[in-house]
């Protein structure tokens, strides 16, 4: 143990907590309407906390079927009871089955999981860890057999390995890594393809396919688009500016409508130590991104992660990166088109027009919502014609105004003050220091921007803003209403005329989340949400065959809201909207990730992460959790095995369409 492994520790274990670094002076609309929002939800009620009775409505104690046809949500199933321990729970008449767990074995000769064992070589050929994005791309249009796309945004090494860990005063310190222990962490990121079938009813992994693939921190890749071949991206390994090895903090992500598998990378600042010399040019750029934060170790054992020896190389991560998974050997493309900044995830859709639209959110206090339009159009008949859509297009940041519209303002070199005298020579400028190109044009300062969803049923577009206890009363505004906003809120968006590709549209905030029996968090759940039903911090969600939302959040737990993370059901239409229902809860110390439906709406596939990194708040566990000590041992509860990040299949017993 050392002072800098101390370091590495604490910075690692509060990973994920989009601290703010937007130091932009753009107004934030508080001084014109903070008279009108700044002091509502705190005068509305009494400051003493309300009984909790008062959330449960009578609604609650009808039948799902009754409840349904009583209120008109389009849910019908017997919701989960919310609260902590150490396993999963989903809703009575429904299975919840472990997929994939961290450390299975995805070739026919990948050696099998040995935790007190683990190599690199090995976690090479495994399934990786944190299992975050999960797509599905369909084989011949099955809803029953095709390739499940995961992503594996970071690391847990007081989970992950055993001897790691020191207890200082029942607090843990993480003693340094072997370089081989790093290697494994490399090979645990990025991603994995896996072909899956469903048999019997039955998910099952081919441990064979053809296709099947891991993606990690040392897979080659190309940089393409308009910052390939740029200076400010050349390194010694990579005099050209156009190849870099690996993809880090692989966050939510997307499948596009050509079937390629795109991997948000997220918080790349982590990975980065060392310094700058002084009066480097990169200064700026990354102190926009909180560059270097030096959460891991990487740096000791490769000089790339070390800002002194590869002063550029954190430009060549905080991309948007494609992969065309049904061929194994191909390079995978970061697509600099679509900006570089903390990516949430890249969920796309076809415009009218045929030309093709993502919205990208950048998880950070006070940071942005885009989305990015093709110039060309997607070729249904022709999927090599698609492949390189991503990499001409324009990118949009956006402008929330109090009067309800949103306007998507281009992010073009020589456009505004996208020019020479700001330091934007080139569009190559522009992507790679897309934040400040955004600050420069006045986007609107969000409450940290997750997943951000359109839905093809209802021409909406669903954006997750997890929370910013950062925000104060002067920074309110009508699109990030409260203050110390401590529990998200959900903004829906209309774009003008249905065109996701148009430059304009209108929004209003779906849902502010948190506990409605509270009168000052100020949460507006319908009165016909439980006192399960409702969450706070929502992350990623998904929009079912049928058009139905469903959210999953990160953050909720024993101190917070009594109550783990889990996947919710939110009404969108009609007298039932904002009323949510809780279909399935993680266990203590995860988060929920993926979501994701198949095209017949009979499978749910979630992403359980980082289970049991956390239960010292849980009074069934009560102190710090480690890989020798940890709060649950899910999904295996086998004293050998460590607890394991995984996927989960939900089907409904019997088959059928969930929640229908
Ligand atoms: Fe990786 Fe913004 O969550
Ligand atoms: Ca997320
Ligand atoms: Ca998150």
């Amino acid at each position: 143990m050392n002072d800098q492994s101390q370091i590495f520790a604490s910075s690692r274990l509060e990973a994920n907590t989009g601290e703010g670094h937007n130091l932009s002076a753009n107004p934030t609309m508080g001084e014109i309407i903070s008279a009108r929002f700044s002091r509502r939800g705190f005068l509305g009620g009494s400051l003493a906390v309300t009984a909790i009775a008062a959330s449960v409505s009578p609604i609650a104690l009808l039948t799902a079927g009754e409840a349904r046809a009583a209120t008109g949500t389009a849910f019908n199933f017997d919701e989960v009871e919310a609260g902590v321990d150490a396993d999963h729970h989903v809703a009575a008449g429904y299975d919840a089955d472990v997929l994939l767990r961290w450390g299975d074995a995805l070739f026919a000769d990948a050696p099998e999981f040995d935790p007190a064992n683990q190599t690199a070589a090995a976690q090479r050929q495994q399934f990786g860890y944190n299992n975050d994005y999960v797509g599905y791309i369909p084989f011949e249009g099955s809803a029953e057999h095709g390739l499940l796309v995961v992503n594996h945004e970071y690391t847990n090494p007081h989970l992950m390995f055993p001897g790691i860990v020191t207890l200082v005063e029942g607090k843990i310190t993480l003693n340094p890594l072997s370089k081989e222990q790093v290697d494994i962490e490399m090979a645990a990121h990025g991603g994995s393809i896996v072909e899956i079938v469903k048999v019997d009813g039955k998910w099952q992994v081919v441990r064979d396919g053809a296709m099947n693939r891991r993606v990690t921190a040392d897979t080659e890749m190309l940089l393409t688009g308009p910052a390939a071949g740029s200076k400010r991206l050349m390194t010694v390994a990579d005099p050209a500016g156009t190849k870099v090895f690996g993809t880090l903090n692989n966050c939510a992500g997307g499948v596009t409508p050509w079937g390629t598998y795109v991997m948000a990378e997220e918080n790349l600042q982590g990975y980065f130590m060392g310094e700058l010399t002084a009066d480097h040019p990169e200064a700026a750029n990354y102190d926009r991104l909180g560059i270097p934060e030096g959460s891991y170790e990487w740096g000791l054992h490769y000089d790339r992660f070390d800002l002194s020896k590869e002063p550029n190389e954190p430009n060549r991560f905080g991309w948007i990166v494609e992969v065309d998974p049904l061929d194994p050997t191909s390079t995978p493309k970061k697509r600099t088109a679509l900006g570089r900044f903390k990516h949430e995830g890249a969920e796309s859709i076809v415009a009218k027009d045929g030309r093709v639209v993502f919205y990208l959110g950048d998880d950070e206090r006070f940071d942005y919502v885009y989305k990015f339009v093709t110039a060309g159009t997607f070729n249904p008949d022709d999927r090599a014609a698609n492949m390189d859509l991503l990499d001409s297009g324009t990118l949009f940041v956006a402008k929330f105004d109090a009067a309800g519209t949103v306007v998507w303002m281009p992010l073009i070199h020589g456009e505004g003050p996208l020019t020479a005298d700001n330091g934007f020579t080139s569009q190559a400028d522009v992507v790679i220091e897309v934040r400040r190109a955004g600050d420069l044009l006045g986007a609107t300062k969000m409450d940290r921007p997750e997943d951000i969803q359109p839905n093809a049923v209802n021409g909406k577009v669903y954006v997750m803003l997890t929370n910013n206890t950062k925000r104060t009363a002067e920074q309110v505004d009508e699109a990030n209403p409260r203050a110390e906003n401590a529990f998200g809120h959900i903004i829906e968006i209309a774009e003008t005329d249905g065109d996701f590709a148009g430059t304009t549209g209108t929004w209003e905030v779906l849902l502010k989340c948190g506990d409605p029996s509270v009168a000052e968090v100020g949460a507006t759940f319908s009165t016909e949400t439980t006192a399960n039903g409702w969450f706070g911090m929502p992350d990623n969600c998904a929009v079912d065959a049928a058009g139905r939302l469903w959210v999953s959040t990160d953050g909720n737990n024993p101190t917070v809201t009594g109550r783990t993370d889990g996947l919710w059901a939110v009404d969108t239409e009609g007298e039932a909207r904002a009323t949510s229902k809780l279909f399935y809860r993680v266990p203590v110390g995860a988060e929920m990730c993926g979501p994701l439906f198949t095209p017949d709406d009979e499978t749910a596939f979630v992403a359980v992460q980082h289970p049991g990194d956390g239960g010292a708040d849980w009074a069934g566990f009560g102190r710090v959790s480690y890989y020798e000590d940890p709060a649950t041992r899910w999904p295996d509860f086998n004293d050998a095995l460590p607890v394991r990040p995984s996927v989960v299949v939900i089907t409904k017993q019997g088959g059928g369409k969930i929640a229908v």
